[in-house]
């Protein structure tokens, strides 16, 4: 796996996000550069010229640093709040290398929003069902990698209700805190799972140290379309979600 260092991505972030020469980055500024310069390593992976969508990109630090690191073709970005759509498109300006980006205000559900088969879907701390809709549309979209980090687990994620039905049965688990930890383990298997379905090679790492963030757990996908694991997991997916 090829690496880039965090002075390396530390210095592109300066130079795209923050407005003056003196001011040096912020706290969230040096964590964000941690996390980018993990996942720009894992994207290197991709091949030269690929066309990388980032989704729920928030100011797109992951689409625009890999713009500057690796030999992409194209890059589009999707984003639906509007200042941070603003905020792209400043840093955009700042962009060194030559390729098209198309930043679009739109929400990451919008089929129309999405290119069809990109090389490779990242998505960076996707909120909550963000992360589940940006799987899904990266299936959709016939995307080639996918490399997802889910953030928050609140009730909005779909398969929610039944990760909390499956554990609630099992009433050996009294503790508050581990319920919750294996209702999350268990909506990120049913997510790991759905990519294997609709025929990813899919691998979970953690991106970073829990230290950097507790929200650490990166999906990367591989379209294969291997029969006999898009079977197995179709199986186990239909185990788990009650069926
Ligand atoms: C926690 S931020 C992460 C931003 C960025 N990927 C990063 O790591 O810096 C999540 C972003 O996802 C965006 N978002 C959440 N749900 C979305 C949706 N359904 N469609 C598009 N963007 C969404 C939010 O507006 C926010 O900018």
């Amino acid at each position: 796996m090829a690496s880039f260092s965090i002075d390396d991505v530390r210095a592109i972030v300066h130079r795209l996000f923050i407005a003056t020469e003196e001011a040096s980055l912020r706290k969230e500024d040096e964590q964000k550069s941690r996390e980018v310069a993990a996942l720009v390593s894992r994207l290197a992976r991709i091949r030269k010229g690929a066309h990388l969508v980032d989704a729920a990109a928030g100011k797109a630090s992951v689409g625009l640093v890999a713009a500057e690191l690796l030999p992409l073709g194209r890059l589009t970005v999707l984003e639906r709040d509007a200042r941070r759509v603003e905020a792209c498109r400043a840093a955009q300006a700042r962009v060194e290398r030559s390729l098209p980006i198309d930043i679009r205000h739109a929400d990451v559900a919008d089929d129309a929003a999405w290119p069809a088969s990109p090389d490779a879907v990242v998505a960076l701390h996707a909120c909550g069902p963000a992360a589940d809709l940006v799987i899904d549309q990266a299936i959709r979209s016939r995307a080639r990698f996918v490399f997802v980090v889910p953030c928050c687990y609140g009730d909005a994620i779909p398969f929610a209700a039944r990760a909390r039905a499956v554990v609630a049965e099992m009433s050996f688990v009294a503790d508050d805190l581990i319920r919750q930890r294996m209702r999350a383990s268990l909506i990120d298997m049913e997510r790991k799972l759905r990519l294997e379905a609709a025929g990813y090679e899919t691998e979970l790492t953690e991106l970073v140290g829990a230290t950097v963030t507790p929200h650490n757990l990166l999906f990367c996908g591989r379209w294969t379309g291997t029969a006999v694991r898009i079977d197995r997991a179709k199986a186990r997916l239909a185990a788990l979600r009650g069926v």
